[in-house]
């Protein structure tokens, strides 16, 4: 199959998102590689997986490739992982004149691409993101970061990549619980700004579920155009940008409730937009439709929208406090007048936080 090419055009960057279902396409990337050295981060579950085939088809047109494995799990995401990967570069003198790669789901992305904003200032990189979360959303648009032991990226940079390369036929070997939680983050474009992005979700959820590889190629192709549409408004999220957010709140505090061990992320996510559609017509902001309709398209993905009685609601509003969007004594969230119409909401009052987070218990 020919690559579909989606270009993110920034002022200081741009850069293409080259996305393949049988191949690591990287010859638009030849030009970039030529000539340097590749450190290739990825860790002990991808790259016994696709390390050799993405080696190879680098030293199609690089001067050597360096790999440097991580231990597995967002857990690793964190300042030793991020030191471990330095003192790598260091090692195998990597200067300002080569490259870093990553090769892996969000994780890598994220610190792969921090320890590139930061070694010597500021080195390139490209990402190959082989997790759904990762292809949709984590490698595209220069946040880069490892979290810190008081929350989940705190420390970070905003760089952005040199491209970013994705092989959907790296799906297959995807758990299907990291398929459902990149479905969590897929969903959201249409809840933000996309509805006719619904509509074709809806349409094709059958074969989505089926992991029908064109299909999947197409919408992770139309998730990266929006996304890319987003980021080239408002690279460092001084105001629309913040719109990816939703759910996210909601779902920070879930994720911290249950010590992360629960739910993924993505899973997670979609809870959390259910819990805004019950803000937003708490709020008289939208209507009933809105929820059934952010209910029926999770239930066509067995994405769960309700948690169950033990998480104390008021607990989550307390964590939700913590969230960097809190100002003062009320919220800001993210919140729907529609399908496809999501705005940033401010003062927000915690009884309807809590009511609308009661609302999703079950
Ligand atoms: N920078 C951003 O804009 C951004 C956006 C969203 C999420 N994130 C970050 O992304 C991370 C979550 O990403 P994730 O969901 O990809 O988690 P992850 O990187 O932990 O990947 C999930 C699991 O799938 C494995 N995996 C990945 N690709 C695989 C493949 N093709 N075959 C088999 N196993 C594979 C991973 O090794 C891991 O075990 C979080 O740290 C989050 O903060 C960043
Ligand atoms: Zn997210």
């Amino acid at each position: 199959m020919q690559s579909t090419i989606v270009n993110i055009t920034l002022t200081g960057s741009s850069y293409p998102i080259i996305i393949n279902d049988s191949c690591f396409d990287l010859t638009s990337v030849k030009e970039i590689l030529a000539g340097r050295k590749v450190a290739l981060i990825s860790n002990d579950k991808v790259a016994p997986l696709y390390i050799e085939g993405v080696s190879k088809e680098l030293s199609k047109y690089c001067s050597g490739v360096f790999p440097h494995i991580l231990a597995d799990g967002e857990e690793y995401k964190n300042l030793d992982s991020w030191r471990g990967i330095l003192d790598f570069l260091a090692d195998n003198n990597i200067n300002r004149s080569d490259i870093l790669v990553s090769l892996g789901g969000g994780v890598v992305c994220d610190i792969t691409g921090f320890a590139a904003a930061s070694w010597m200032r500021g080195v390139e990189f490209i990402q190959i993101p082989t997790s759904l979360l990762a292809q949709v959303d984590a490698s595209v648009g220069g946040k880069t970061g490892i979290n810190h032991p008081k929350g989940k990226n705190l420390i970070g940079a905003f760089h952005q990549p040199k491209a970013v390369i994705i092989n959907t036929a790296t799906l297959k070997t995807l758990p299907s619980r990291e398929f459902k939680s990149g479905l969590g983050e897929t969903v959201k474009y249409a809840f933000i700004n996309k509805p006719k992005f619904k509509k074709w979700l809806g349409e094709n959820s059958d074969r989505i579920n089926q992991q029908d590889l064109p299909t999947l190629t197409e919408m992770i192709a139309q998730c990266c155009e929006f996304k890319a549409e987003i980021v080239q408004q408002d690279e460092k999220e001084l105001g629309v940008r913040a719109l990816l957010n939703l759910g996210h709140t909601f779902a920070h505090a879930i994720e911290t409730f249950t010590k992360y061990k629960e739910y993924t992320h993505g899973e997670a996510v979609a809870i959390g937009i259910a819990m805004a559609a019950e803000l937003s017509v708490i709020m008289e902001k939208s209507n009933q439709r809105l929820i059934d309709n952010v209910r029926a398209l999770m239930a066509k993905f067995e994405l769960q929208d309700t948690i169950p009685k033990s998480i104390n609601p008021e607990k989550l509003v307390e964590l939700m406090r913590l969230d960097k969007k809190v100002k003062g004594n009320t919220h800001r969230l993210i919140l729907m007048k529609d399908i496809g119409e999501s705005y940033i909401q401010t003062n927000v009052c915690e009884k309807d936080i809590l009511q609308a987070i009661e609302n999703c218990q079950s």
